[in-house]
């Protein structure tokens, strides 16, 4: 039975990483820097932070893979923490960012902080598998809050159309690159199955819930601002939009690399809203 250790186990993606990696048969074990949070998952919760290494020894301790996702807008971390991570497993598999391919030239202040965290892994892993998603679908929960209010999404490019995915299909590529043989040094850029514009995902929040949904278009300002009252750097919200608006004039491209590695197509917007319906209501 293989041991995988999951980063960010509480995480969107990494949470369905635990529950798959437990699923297919192997031993988990989920990562926290704060273990009485995470309760009641088919795993065993340890505690660890990435900006600590030494807390990540007895984590890695015996383990054959790591699922890695990085929480930071820096990869100055990355290299102790891989030292440790890598010198215990022989396979990491990393959340990495579809900013690394350059096909959306303003997302480069993410690619670069992403890629040196891929250097990183591939310097240090014996094995190792980046996983490159696109937009999440999840980036949505951001309206929820303006939804339940009064049923308005905001924001200055409605006809931004992202390639947007389902956490759980990220997941689900993860554990088959965690657990199978085949996925060492491969490179997959992930995208839902269809590319959808912001004011297209609103809509259908509308539809799924029941209640509907209307776009309301901001000046760019305002639109900045909303994204540092949500928790943005305010560099990387300047850069959130430049990507925005790049969207709106060249659609991101899909790709079918889910259905080719899970067997299943990717999930549609639709069903991820369906999904999170009560978040919205
Ligand atoms: N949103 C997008 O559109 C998008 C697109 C492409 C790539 N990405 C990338 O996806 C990643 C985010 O993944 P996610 O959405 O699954 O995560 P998430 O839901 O934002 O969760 C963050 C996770 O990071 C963990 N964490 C934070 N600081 C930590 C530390 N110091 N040590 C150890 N763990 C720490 C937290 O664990 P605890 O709190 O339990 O410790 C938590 O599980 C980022 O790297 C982002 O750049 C996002």
């Amino acid at each position: 039975m293989q041991t995988v250790l999951v980063i960010g186990a509480s995480g969107k993606v990494g949470r369905h990483v635990v529950a798959g990696s437990h699923a297919a048969g192997a031993k988990v074990r989920a990562l926290t820097r704060d273990p009485l949070r995470a309760t009641g998952r088919p795993a065993t919760v340890v505690r660890g932070d990435l900006t600590d290494p030494r807390s990540l020894a007895a984590a890695a301790e015996g383990v054959d893979a790591v699922y890695l996702m990085w929480p930071f807008f820096t990869a100055a971390a990355a290299p102790a923490a891989l030292d440790v991570l890598a010198g215990h497993a022989a396979r990491v598999v990393l959340l990495s960012s579809g900013s690394v391919d350059g096909t959306i030239p303003a997302a480069a202040p993410i690619a670069r902080f992403h890629a040196e965290v891929e250097r990183t892994v591939e310097q240090r892993a014996a094995e190792w598998t980046i996983l490159r998603p696109a937009g999440f679908a999840a980036d949505s929960l951001d309206w929820a809050a303006s939804i339940r209010a009064a049923g308005v999404v905001a924001g200055a490019f409605p006809d931004a159309a992202g390639a947007w995915i389902h956490e759980a299909d990220i997941a689900a590529v993860a554990v088959h690159a965690l657990l199978d043989a085949g996925h060492d040094r491969q490179r997959y850029a992930l995208t839902g199955p269809q590319s959808l514009t912001m004011a297209e995902q609103a809509r259908i929040i509308g539809e799924v819930t029941g209640r509907p949904v209307r776009w309301q278009t901001r000046s760019r300002a305002e639109a900045s601002a909303q994204l540092i009252a949500e928790g943005w750097p305010d560099e990387y919200a300047e850069v959130a939009l430049r990507v925005q608006e790049q969207l709106t004039h060249a659609p991101a491209e899909v790709t079918g690399t889910v259905a080719d590695i899970t067997g299943e197509p990717a999930r549609t917007y639709r069903q991820w809203v369906a999904d999170h319906a009560d978040a919205f209501r």
